[in-house]
């Protein structure tokens, strides 16, 4: 049984693995009118236990860099590629990126964002549908196919990457720098209101 429910997917049996090791299915958290949506590779142990993406250390670091840049938690949408945990938080499998690609497309395309980000390899490529090498591509610009249209798509590195490589702090500072100009260059609702600020 397969059931999304507006943004959220309340039912889910496409990957029996994940259907084993999930303890539920971690939606994606924020505006549902957000300018910035954020997606990360999928829920590690916090996240499947309290049910919300990057609420661990990676959270935490994100958090802390949003709000440096005025920007809240909760002015940000934040998902994953995929809404379960892999066993032993392994890379989620193609197939299962696939599996749940549909369920991404239409948070994006119900979103609609001005801008999305990806969180790492694993995002990244699997957005772009290409190889990226994301350290030297981090705080760059991309065009992709995804939900719907045409959309930009930011290349940034992993939050948790910072924690066994502090050089890639400079490098994640650089790309939300650069995320949270682009907030609200789209117009209309969302954080187009933070430019009051
Ligand atoms: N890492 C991710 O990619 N996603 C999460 O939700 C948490 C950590």
């Amino acid at each position: 049984m397969d059931n999304m429910d507006g943004l959220e997917v309340t039912e889910c049996t496409r990957c029996p693995e994940l259907v084993d090791s999930r303890t539920r299915i971690v939606n994606g958290t924020g505006p549902a009118d957000a300018d910035l949506l954020f997606v990360g590779e999928g829920p590690g142990q916090q996240e499947d236990q309290q049910g919300e993406p990057f609420v661990g250390r990676s959270g935490t670091i994100l958090d802390d860099k949003l709000d440096a840049r005025g920007l809240a938690r909760e002015d940000v949408r934040i998902t994953n590629c995929v809404r379960c945990r892999p066993p032993e938080n392994r890379d989620p499998t193609s197939e299962e990126l696939q599996n749940c690609f549909p369920y991404l497309q239409r948070e994006i395309e119900q979103v609609d964002p001005d801008v999305i980000i990806t969180l790492g390899k694993v995002p990244s490529e699997h957005l772009l549908d290409r190889d990226v090498a994301v350290t030297n591509e981090a705080g760059s610009l991309a065009q992709a196919d995804l939900g719907g249209r045409v959309r930009d798509v930011l290349i940034c590195v992993h939050p948790a990457a910072t924690l066994y490589d502090r050089s890639q702090e400079e490098t994640l500072d650089a790309a939300l720098d650069k995320a949270a100009s682009m907030a609200g260059e789209g117009g209309g609702g969302g954080q187009s209101r933070l430019g009051e600020f």
